[in-house]
């Protein structure tokens, strides 16, 4: 779809304006391109009285509150930090099916934020949810965390008035947007990260323990990749285990796929060809840093017939 930037972000800006009128917006921001813009059109439409609020899931990948602060803080736009990681911790657990995982998340997301609108006496709830997030929740492939319509749930039950700007647009779109709102190249260049965060990229229960296993392990793929700039590339924890042999010793370990994919959008995706010595590189990195693991996986699917998150 061609769209005109400019006019996008004046009608957007307006509409803004428009509905929250002369009360206060919350906009919850992971600091993901999609987030960002809506706190940036957010805060041109409302100044002060849109607050960005970052939720720490305690699923974040390593220092994201730091940075996602340090992001926010550099564009001005007032910030509050809400630290929940015990209730999302709470109500993953024992969850195994991807679809109850999505669904514990989701729960604990919007009540965290209909707490939070109450505290900061604000109305409306502006969210970055894009067309490909409501595209997948709408043909069941995955209920994605921010759409509630498309599951009939009404956003009132969490007391929330939700504005969604980015509806109608997919990521590459957002991106050129980000660009022309003056964002910094690594905002419109950031890989996506999903809002459930490292909880889709473990197979069955979500454990503090297995979070800190996923989070070092991303780490280490992300640093590795870094220059290779693929469209999405992180670690997924599975859930079986498997026997290697660490300083002659049997040790039944777990293990951690490798995912990089290439996209324009999420819709499409192809596996990325990383060379061979790279990713030698990051098992090595991978086997040293996290004793746990006694092997490391490349995952090669596109999608279709795979998805991109493993949950
Ligand atoms: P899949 O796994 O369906 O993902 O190929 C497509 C894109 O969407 C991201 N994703 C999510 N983003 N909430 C989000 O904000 C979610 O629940 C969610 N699930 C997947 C995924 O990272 C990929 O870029």
């Amino acid at each position: 779809m061609a769209f005109n930037l400019n006019n996008f972000i004046r009608e957007k800006v307006e509409e803004i304006k428009k509905r929250v009128n002369k009360e206060r917006a919350i906009c919850a921001t992971s600091g993901g391109v999609d987030s960002v813009v809506c706190a940036v059109l957010g805060h041109l439409a409302l100044k002060d009285r849109l607050i960005a609020i970052f939720i720490n899931t305690g699923l974040m990948r390593q220092d994201e509150p730091k940075q996602v602060r340090a992001i926010l803080k550099k564009m001005k736009i007032k910030t509050k930090i809400i630290q929940a990681s015990k209730v999302f911790f709470k109500a993953l657990k024992g969850k195994n099916d991807p679809e109850q995982k999505r669904k514990a998340f989701r729960e604990t997301f919007y009540k965290v934020l209909g707490r939070t609108l109450k505290k900061f006496k604000a109305n409306y709830l502006i969210q970055g949810t894009i067309a490909l997030d409501i595209k997948e929740t709408k043909d069941k492939i995955k209920s994605q965390h921010n759409v509630l319509s498309q599951i009939g749930i009404n956003p009132k039950k969490f007391g929330l008035k939700i504005i969604e700007p980015l509806a109608t647009l997919y990521k590459s779109e957002v991106r050129k947007l980000a660009k022309a709102l003056g964002l910094p190249k690594n905002i419109y260049e950031r890989m996506p990260f999903p809002g459930p965060g490292l909880a889709v990229r473990i197979i069955g229960e979500v454990t503090p323990e297995k979070i800190r296993i996923v989070r070092k392990a991303t780490a280490i793929i992300e640093n590795e990749l870094s220059k290779f700039k693929p469209f999405q590339a992180f670690a997924v924890l599975l859930n079986d285990r498997a026997t290697g042999v660490i300083k002659n010793k049997r040790k039944f370990g777990n293990i951690i796929v490798i995912r990089s994919v290439e996209s324009e959008n999420a819709v499409v995706a192809k596996p990325s060809k990383i060379p061979y010595k790279i990713l030698e590189k990051i098992e090595k990195r991978i086997i040293k840093e996290i004793p746990k693991i006694t092997k490391v996986l490349y995952d090669i699917t596109p999608k279709p017939p795979s998805t991109i998150e493993y949950v």
